[in-house]
């Protein structure tokens, strides 16, 4: 008898080529914060990947800059936390010098001016001062502070030193950028020049970017994701990916899609900031 013959197979289907996912450019997991008996921070996780642009938003006091503060390796996080950079568990005191980090609060020297507060960080690296300042000061037109090389802080308008805290930071040029709502104190017209400025320095350089900010339009319109963080103790309430396309143009804003991604952050900010309303009022009365 003869076997039945089973029909030839074919050529096999190709599987889909999965993409190997890159490795996180840094991790955290189960991170807590504890400040006394304030806890700032409460089993937090985010993976930020090499390239990415992530906002953050969360209401007032939730721990954001608590968090930038780890990653800039000026505190510790309560034992048990777990973080890794370039695939390597740390401890956040590693991370020191190893990303660039534009604190909330300005913090510019009053007796250096523009120029030698915006090289603060490369001399501490060991550049030679000479060398810093012509950096600096090829920089200073795309910083819209040509002609302020010599001026003071105090002679500074709070949008022009927010610049200079913000060129300092790219100047220091590291893989990981963190910016504490670096746009906070500039007018409209300048902040939406800024970012889109921004945008372009990223795309060019691809650096990663953390950027906290209060204000969701931004928050939509820079990142590749928007984290938006709980009420204290904070941790990661909503990941949001933006799935517009890049480069941005301004007119984005009106889009269906942009204003759907806003209705979904707001109702997410709106009811942690309503817990943090409330908790704060429960505290007044118990006092
Ligand atoms: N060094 C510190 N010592 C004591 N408490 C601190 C310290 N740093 C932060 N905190 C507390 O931790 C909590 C989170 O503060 P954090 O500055 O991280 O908030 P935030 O989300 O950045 O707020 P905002 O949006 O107003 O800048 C607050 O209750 C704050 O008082
Ligand atoms: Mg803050």
């Amino acid at each position: 008898m003869q076997a039945a013959r089973l029909p030839h197979p074919g050529p096999a289907p190709e599987a889909p080529q999965a993409q190997p996912k890159p490795e996180p450019l840094l991790e955290l997991r189960a991170i807590n914060k504890t400040f006394g008996a304030v806890a700032a921070l409460s089993g937090l996780q985010a993976n930020i990947a090499p390239g990415e642009f992530v906002t953050v938003v969360g209401p007032s006091g939730c721990g954001k800059s608590t968090l930038f503060n780890i990653v800039a390796g000026l505190e510790e996080p309560d034992a048990g936390g777990i973080l890794r950079f370039e695939a390597k568990s740390c401890h956040a005191a590693d991370l020191l010098g190893r990303v660039s980090f534009m604190p909330q609060r300005d913090l510019l020297f009053p007796w250096r001016n523009v120029v030698d507060n915006a090289i603060l960080a490369l001399e501490v690296e060991g550049m030679p001062r000479d060398q810093a300042r012509a950096k600096a000061l090829k920089m200073l037109p795309e910083f819209g502070l040509a002609g302020f090389e010599k001026q003071y802080p105090n002679q500074l308008s709070g949008g022009m030193r927010q610049r200079v805290a913000l060129m300092r930071t790219f100047l220091f040029e590291r893989d990981l950028m963190l910016l504490d709502e670096p746009f906070g104190a500039l007018d409209a017209l300048t902040r939406a020049m800024m970012q889109r400025w921004l945008l372009d320095v990223w795309q060019k350089y691809r650096r990663t970017i953390l950027f906290i900010t209060h204000d969701v339009d931004e928050a939509i319109f820079l990142g590749d994701r928007v984290l938006v963080m709980t009420a204290r103790p904070g941790s990661v309430k909503l990941e949001q990916v933006v799935d517009l396309p890049r480069p941005r143009r301004p007119e984005i804003v009106t889009s269906p899609e942009f204003i759907r991604l806003k209705r979904t952050l707001l109702d997410a900010i709106e009811e942690e900031s309503m817990k943090s309303f409330q908790s704060s009022i429960a505290q007044e009365k118990s006092q």
